[in-house]
């Protein structure tokens, strides 16, 4: 338990390290790699340089010192990251390391500008939040390790085959190297695929959505080759296209995330998607067509063109499942006119022939498509609770918080 003088420093003292907060976090991280450098096996390395993950990090970190009294708030957002941490090995040994870093980075950024005491507060309540993730990561590595099939870390898989789905995206069809049975997930999920790149000092991990349905036997992944093969984003997935073939191995971890579809539902369900953003919205859909082909199911997907726009024939095969599913595509800049339903991007007014009273909207896609469609039903009335959205790489703000 905190003092009640702790909690006054930590809330009081949240905002002003707010405001210095991704400045903290990148010399913690500069700090903590280099004392830890085995550490750069875990993390993604095109976030940091992005700065995305120091800013993940630190809008947690200050968002939960400003709930240190009610933390049991954050329990939603703290197991959106648990999934995450689990999916990557993250263990409760890392936590002191972290916690040492980041600890010594704030003392060191601020100076004379932070107290002892203050300092102190911090490292209490650090304790304190870490004590939360622990535990909800625990229950998380329990949950996987007792499923049927299920495993704790990673493990080896080979790909029994490959297949391109469109100019850019291809797909690697995975089953356990043991033939142990695969555990069921639900749709929407993703697994981390760690991989040894030639070249590359450290391991390399990678969240990538399952795009097929459970209990098929196999895992499906669905990797969009990154334009730029030798920047750290288009590593992995370069890697994956070229040098991955049918009877390789790859090391992954079980599946994880709460951006999950609910397939015994009977009301309708939107699903907008853009460019690779398909995937997750291919499991879901691919799971309906199984479990609940009388639902109403509306795919609305965007491609920058046809010769990018995945899973065509596997969508049409799919709605002939269903009792009463419609597909509406919109290319940006179509080759041939007149394909797909409409040209450009989904605008509020293509949303709006889909608004259905008590149905869900699922999205996914690029951060600013994401914004844009979040937007745009907003405005068309939908209730936030019937949004579901999944970021791709760090969440960079917390609004469930
Ligand atoms: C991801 C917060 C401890 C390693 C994240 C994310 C947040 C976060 C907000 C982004 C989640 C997302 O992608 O949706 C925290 C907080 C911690 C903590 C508040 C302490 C209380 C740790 C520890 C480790 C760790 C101890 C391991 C040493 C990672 C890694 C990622 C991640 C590897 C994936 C993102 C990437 O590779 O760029 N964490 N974390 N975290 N965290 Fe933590």
């Amino acid at each position: 338990m905190l003092s009640k003088r702790t909690i006054q420093i930590i809330k009081s003292t949240a905002p002003v390290l707010a405001e210095r907060g991704t400045e903290i976090t990148t010399h913690f991280y500069k700090r903590m790699f280099s004392n830890h450098p085995e550490l750069l096996n875990i993390f993604n390395h095109a976030n940091q340089e992005k700065g995305r993950q120091p800013t993940a990090l630190a809008n947690t970190l200050y968002a939960a010192a400003s709930h240190i009294d009610e933390l049991e708030k954050l329990i939603p957002a703290v197991k959106q990251i648990g999934h995450k941490h689990r999916s990557l090995g993250i263990k409760k040994e890392h936590y002191p390391i972290v916690g040492e870093n980041l600890l010594a980075a704030m003392k060191e950024v601020l100076g004379d500008a932070i107290t002892d005491e203050v300092l102190k507060a911090w490292e209490e309540a650090y304790g304190v939040i870490a004590k939360v993730f622990i535990d909800v990561e625990q229950e998380m590595y329990d949950e996987v390790d007792n499923k049927e099939g299920g495993w704790k870390d990673f493990k080896p898989f080979v790909v029994v085959d490959k297949v391109k789905e469109s100019d850019v995206i291809t797909s690697f069809y995975l089953k356990p190297k043991d033939d142990d049975i695969l555990p069921e997930f639900l749709p929407g999920q993703y697994i981390t695929v760690r991989v040894k790149v030639d070249g590359e000092q450290y391991l390399l991990n990678r969240q990538y959505s399952l795009s097929d349905a459970s209990g098929k036997g196999y895992f499906r992944i669905s990797v969009k080759r990154e334009a730029e093969p030798n920047k750290p984003n288009g590593k992995v997935s370069n890697f994956l296209h070229d040098q991955i073939n049918v009877g390789d191995e790859l090391e992954i971890s079980s599946p994880a995330g709460d951006f999950t579809l609910d397939v015994k539902k009977d009301s309708p369900v939107i699903f907008i998607s853009g460019g690779v953003g398909v995937t997750p919205m291919m499991s879901m859909l691919n799971a309906v067509a199984l479990e609940n082909p009388n639902r109403s199911v509306a795919f609305i997907h965007a491609a920058k063109n046809e010769t990018v726009h995945a899973f065509q024939h596997e969508v049409e095969e799919l709605m002939e499942k269903l009792s009463n599913g419609q597909t509406f595509i919109c290319y940006e800049k179509p080759q041939n006119m007149g394909s797909g339903d409409h040209i450009g991007y989904i605008s509020k007014d293509v949303l709006e022939k889909f608004i259905t009273d008590e149905a869900d909207y699922y999205i996914c896609g690029p951060v600013p498509f994401m914004q844009a469609m979040i937007e745009s039903l907003q405005e068309l009335g939908v209730r936030q609770e019937s949004i579901h959205y999944e970021f791709f790489g760090p969440a960079l703000t917390l609004e469930q918080m």
